[in-house]
């Protein structure tokens, strides 16, 4: 079975289960700004999974876009991905235990569907510690469904637990499925979850009973949820008896384009070039663009481009290809994704223009690399990044090429002391969105709603939000003005807040589609994307805007208000940092 059928059949399934099959969320996430990427299809969710209704129910299934980067240097082997497909499902405080498992079971064994062999599904099982107990009720509920004891394992929280996501946020217990792929035990202790590619694990249902807070405490959720996933080219790989993703419809064309243009073959070097190629396609075809630089999402993207043209050199590749191979992902992808269409020449562009960039001082860099002798100190690796371009893993491949070993803490440490200095690395983390969920971020956040509407009444319509963060501490909302706002202003801005505090307005949600919203004169993000279904949330008849929330539930929760700072950050877009007390 194909990638594409294997993706129509998942929906088909959780449809036939009464879930809504919901749009892939953009790579780059919008409501938690402690991640840089979207790693799972949980990640979209998070507030729905604390809680807040969805606007498509409490049963929801995706296939969701995802990035991982924390793998990349096992890129190569038999199963990881920088970039991926995961298909999930969700219950948002609906069914729990039971009927996952009863589905996954279902959907992976069963005849309409993948018809899997139930005698190769191996299970994992959290084996309990303080934090929370043994799962013995899902590995009771496998048995019942047809899995033998003897296939299911029982294992500690670093491998049967999810999330959260970021720092903070809902997690729990997890089951994992695994297919035996016939291979020979790596070892005596050879079993799920050790690592090898014996066992392929395909598809992970968590438990999502607790959250996290910053204070590393796991408290239980009001709303017990499921979050499942399951990866859809090491599935596929399983279903067409592939031994590695790299050997699936979706990367053959890739990688027989790579091996056209090689001079000397390099297994790993062409799987690096094909999964970081496809990672850096979607990156820039996200509906959030994204270019190569030196901060956030941009370095990840930087990186990507670069150690696939210093594999592409490996292979013999002297001239600009990924261009050509990039063009290849968007034609294979562009149905499922049409952001990817859309950006088709700006991926091209960027790519050419990223390829231009690194070859100019590539050479240079390998001849300032070659007369290091000896093992390489940080500033050596820092020197390599900030006047060669050379990305830090970059530099410690070469150097294990030669036997030679780099310093990465001491390279840390430098790249730190660069970041501190011009503070924009750490300052652009936090690129909008609530840092979490709690009582006193939701306070900021609804604050953040009265001071956008203050300001278009103190200041003019012509305000919009170009951003905001929001943090338990203080709230930053970024807007356009192209000049300094004067005292008078700011305390006229303050007092309307105030005043809006003291009325204790009523906080109101509503669906409605995004043309509604607009006509209801509802505020919307500056280029911002929203689907076509979105919430709203009214401060009595004060404020209108198209938000996911959450929020307080009346104003007069919120304190005093008070502006602590106003300044410019960009040509046209002033910032202001305040707090309620
Ligand atoms: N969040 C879980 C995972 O990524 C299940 O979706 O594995």
């Amino acid at each position: 079975m194909q990638a594409a059928a294997l993706k129509k059949k998942y929906l088909e399934f959780f449809r036939s289960k009464q879930h809504a099959a919901i749009p892939s969320a953009s790579l780059i996430p919008e409501h938690d700004p402690t991640v840089l990427f979207t790693t799972a299809g949980m990640h979209p969710l998070v507030p729905y999974l604390m809680g807040q209704p969805h606007p498509r129910g409490k049963r929801l299934a995706s296939v969701q876009k995802c990035i991982r980067t924390g793998d990349i240097d096992a890129v190569g082997d038999a199963f990881h991905l920088t970039f991926f497909e995961m298909l999930g499902n969700w219950s948002l405080g609906d069914y729990f235990k039971k009927e996952a498992i009863q589905w996954s079971y279902e959907f992976l064994t069963g005849k309409p569907w993948l018809g899997m062999d139930k005698n190769r599904l191996f299970i994992t099982c959290f084996k309990g510690d303080k934090d929370a107990p043994k799962d013995a009720e899902s590995a009771k509920l496998w048995e019942a469904a047809g899995i033998p004891k003897s296939h299911i394992f029982f294992l500690p929280k670093e491998d049967n637990w999810w999330g959260p996501a970021g720092e903070t946020g809902p997690c729990g217990p997890d089951t994992e499925m695994f297919y035996d792929t016939g291979r020979e035990k790596c070892g005596k202790g050879c079993k799920p979850g050790c690592g090898c590619s014996k066992y392929f694990e395909i598809w992970n249902d968590v438990f999502m009973q607790y959250e996290k807070t910053k204070d590393g405490s796991y408290l239980s959720l009001t709303q017990k949820n499921v979050d499942t996933g399951m990866g859809v080219e090491r599935t596929a790989a399983v279903l067409q008896g592939k031994p590695s993703v790299y050997e699936i419809e979706t990367f053959q064309p890739i990688i027989a384009a790579i091996r056209k243009q090689e001079k000397k073959a390099n297994e790993r070097s062409t799987r690096i070039i094909a999964d970081h190629v496809r990672a850096a396609a979607f990156i820039l075809g996200d509906q959030r663009h994204v270019s190569p630089s030196n901060i956030d999402q941009g370095y990840v993207l930087r990186r990507l481009i670069r150690r696939a043209i210093r594999h592409g050199l490996l292979l013999g590749i002297e001239h600009e290809f990924l261009s050509q191979l990039a063009d290849m992902v968007v034609d294979m992808h562009g149905e499922d994704y049409p952001e990817l269409r859309n950006n088709k020449e700006f991926i091209r562009a960027e790519l050419i223009k990223e390829d231009q960039r690194f070859r100019q001082t590539l050479l240079k860099g390998l001849q300032k690399f070659s007369s290091f002798a000896g093992n390489l100190s940080g500033a050596d690796a820092f020197l390599l990044f900030q006047s060669y371009g050379f990305p830090m893993e970059m530099t410690v491949e070469l150097a294990q090429e030669k036997g030679m070993s780099v310093d990465t803490a001491g390279f840390q440490e430098e790249f730190q002391k660069h970041q501190q200095l011009s503070r924009q690395g750490a300052e652009k983390r936090f690129k909008g969105g609530l840092a979490d969920a709690s009582a006193e971020t939701i306070k900021l956040h609804t604050a953040t709603h009265l001071l956008n509407e203050a300001l278009r009444k103190v200041i003019g319509k012509s305000i919009v939000q170009k951003g905001s963060n929001i943090t338990a501490d203080r709230l930053r909302f970024d807007f356009n003005l192209d000049r300094k706002l004067t005292a008078e202003e700011l305390r006229k801005v303050e007092e309307l807040v105030n005043k809006k505090i003291k009325e204790a307005l009523p906080v109101r949600r509503e669906e409605m589609t995004f043309k509604e919203a607009l006509a209801k004169g509802a505020q919307a993000e500056f280029q911002a994307k929203y689907e076509e279904q979105v919430s709203v949330y009214s401060i009595g008849d004060f404020s209108r805007e198209i938000c996911g929330g959450p929020h307080v539930q009346n104003t007069s929760e919120l304190g005093t208000f008070k502006i602590i700072k106003e300044e410019g950050v960009a040509a046209g877009v002033r910032r202001i940092k305040a707090v309620v007390k």
